[in-house]
């Protein structure tokens, strides 16, 4: 069976599926994304990422290429034609394709692709023995609250981390406090058993993934705060980790060459990555 994706109003092969050399998503990164997860065919948060998708587009002033129904309809239909049952839905939406110029086009139509991919649960031995991450500096602009297609320090800084052996980097402020991970938001527990993560505002990206966390871990009765954490709190952190679409929750068990608690993921770490996975579970199928 082969792959589809959704490419302006038509479902075309994967491999077929082109956008136009003047589209402003590839000259300028004029254009924004979601990444949703499908778990067990269904769509995992799928009214925040939708409605996070529409904030984007409204920061950038692009139009909505697609009213809710049925943008809701065409996930749907990808999940159903590449018969998704653990996986991702791929959503980028551009302000279309104008001839090469800065200030918005006139007259241009706002382009809309999709692509779905499978995904398996994160790897036991990630889940329990956890990742690394590396602290770099943050180079991105001054508006990461809008999830830009524009990625290139963040690809940077992945690239960076791998080529480190670690998982994800965390990016840092000029005054040491962490933001976020290049595609993760960063969370700790304090000694004191407090759970910590950066507050929403244009440093970060309010992440999904995150609001769910906060959510379950207020359901749980876990002691929470939203406030910067530094790369020295971090270090000296009782857990740490990440959170994002695709990984879900993943432990941290070293920050640079500092090993965070007993180097294995913690306590907390697992009780919420199992709540998630239930709630991920009751997704359902989509209908
Ligand atoms: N990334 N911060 C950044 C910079 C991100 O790119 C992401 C998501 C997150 C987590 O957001 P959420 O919980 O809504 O997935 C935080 C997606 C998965 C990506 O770029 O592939």
């Amino acid at each position: 069976m082969s792959r589809i994706a959704y490419v302006n109003g038509r479902y075309v092969t994967h491999g077929d599926a082109v956008v136009h050399v003047e589209d402003r998503g590839y000259q300028f990164a004029d254009g924004v994304y979601e990444v949703v997860l499908v778990h067990h065919g269904g769509l995992v948060d799928e009214e925040p990422h939708l409605d996070r998708l529409d904030r984007s587009l409204r920061e950038l002033r692009i139009d909505q290429p697609m009213r809710r129904a049925p943008l809701r309809q065409v996930m749907r239909e990808m999940i159903r034609r590449n018969r998704l049952g653990d996986g991702m839905v791929y959503i980028q939406a551009t302000r279309g394709v104008a001839r090469r110029d800065h200030p918005f086009p006139a007259n241009t139509r706002p382009a809309l692709v999709m692509t779905a991919r499978r995904l398996g649960l994160p790897a036991l031995a990630q889940t329990e023995e956890g990742v690394a991450v590396l602290t770099i500096p943050d180079i991105r602009w001054a508006r990461c609250d809008i999830k830009s297609v524009s990625l290139l320090p963040n690809v940077l800084g992945k690239q960076r981390a791998r080529e480190a052996g670690a998982y994800e980097a965390w990016q840092v402020t000029t005054d040491d406090f962490v933001t976020e991970g290049t595609s993760t938001n960063a969370w700790i527990v304090t000694p004191a058993g407090e759970l910590v993560t950066r507050h929403p505002g244009n440093e970060i990206l309010s992440g999904i993934t995150r609001a769910t966390m906060i959510a379950l871990a207020a359901e749980q009765g876990i002691s929470f705060v939203e406030r910067p954490f530094t790369v020295a709190e971090a270090k000296g952190a009782r857990e740490a980790f990440v959170t994002s679409a695709t990984s879900f929750l993943t432990p941290v068990t070293q920050i640079d060459d500092v090993v965070i608690g007993n180097g294995k993921a913690g306590s907390l770490s697992v009780r919420l990555l199992d709540a998630y996975l239930a709630h991920a579970g009751s997704s359902g199928p989509s209908s």
